[in-house]
């Protein structure tokens, strides 16, 4: 195969063109950021591990009708991907407080969030990635009224399938980032990666606090035994699959 132009690299991963105009490859690395780059570091085969949970999670979600960049996982470390548009939002979901939400509000680690939150935040590394509401989306002109309207929908749908799902897997889906992006048609379509690294999981066998997670607050708490969160992560998902 010829040589493949790099178009992006991210913290997590990098993107390439193809041959293809309508395939790109997402490449999953082991490098891990955490507080906007400030942490930095390796988790040993943690893009392999990323790549095979995102795709069982972009299956499963494709399958419940929602649509996703996902094209196949050809190998451990690339997902093949449709081109998109990213909107400049990351969309975060909470069942329950944890992380900043606690930090900002005040509200003990756990509290049950009844309705979730969707929340909103300016994808801008150099503005360290701001809370925004939706008078501040529409001032900025991020995106549509309709379009918010759109993510709020999806994210909330998503978060349905995915808490049943984990339910499944005895894990807690505590929190959660998600990102999309537009078809050349329009279409929104939910792109990224959905892994330990983007989510709050918490092990529903384990009552201990720091025991119970299996996430990149493993990495930002230096929890130690990073990677055997993730893995066991993947591990439920499999067992529970097949
Ligand atoms: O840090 P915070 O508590 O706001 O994060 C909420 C959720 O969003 C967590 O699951 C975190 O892993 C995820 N997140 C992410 N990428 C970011 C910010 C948050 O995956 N840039």
């Amino acid at each position: 195969m010829a040589e493949r132009k790099k178009l992006y690299e991210g913290k997590a991963k990098i993107l390439y063109a193809t041959e293809d105009p309508n395939v790109l490859v997402s490449y999953f690395k082991d490098d891990a950021t955490a507080f906007n780059a400030q942490k930095r570091g390796t988790i040993v085969n943690k893009g392999k591990i990323n790549n095979a949970v995102s795709t069982h999670l972009f299956q499963l979600l494709e399958a419940e009708g929602i649509p996703t960049h996902w094209l196949q996982s050809p190998n451990e470390r690339e997902m093949w991907v449709k081109p998109v548009t990213i909107v400049p939002l990351e969309v975060v979901v909470r069942n329950l407080a944890a992380g900043s939400l606690c930090r900002q509000t005040g509200l003990g680690l756990g509290t049950a969030l009844t309705p979730p939150l969707v929340e909103f935040y300016y994808k801008k590394d150099e503005l360290g990635d701001p809370l925004l509401t939706r008078d501040r989306i529409r001032a900025m002109a991020i995106a549509s009224d309709e379009i918010v309207h759109q993510l709020d929908t999806l994210a909330r749908r998503i978060n349905q399938i995915l808490i049943d799902f984990f339910n499944g897997c005895s894990i807690t889906l505590v929190d959660f980032k998600l990102e999309f992006g537009t078809l050349t048609d329009g279409t929104l379509v939910l792109a990224d990666e959905i892994s330990p690294d983007t989510c709050r999981l918490w092990n529903q066998n384990e009552t201990d606090i720091a025991r119970r997670v299996m996430d990149k607050d493993r990495f930002r708490q230096d929890l130690g035994d990073v990677e055997s969160g993730y893995q066991q992560v993947l591990d439920r998902i499999l067992a529970h699959t097949n």
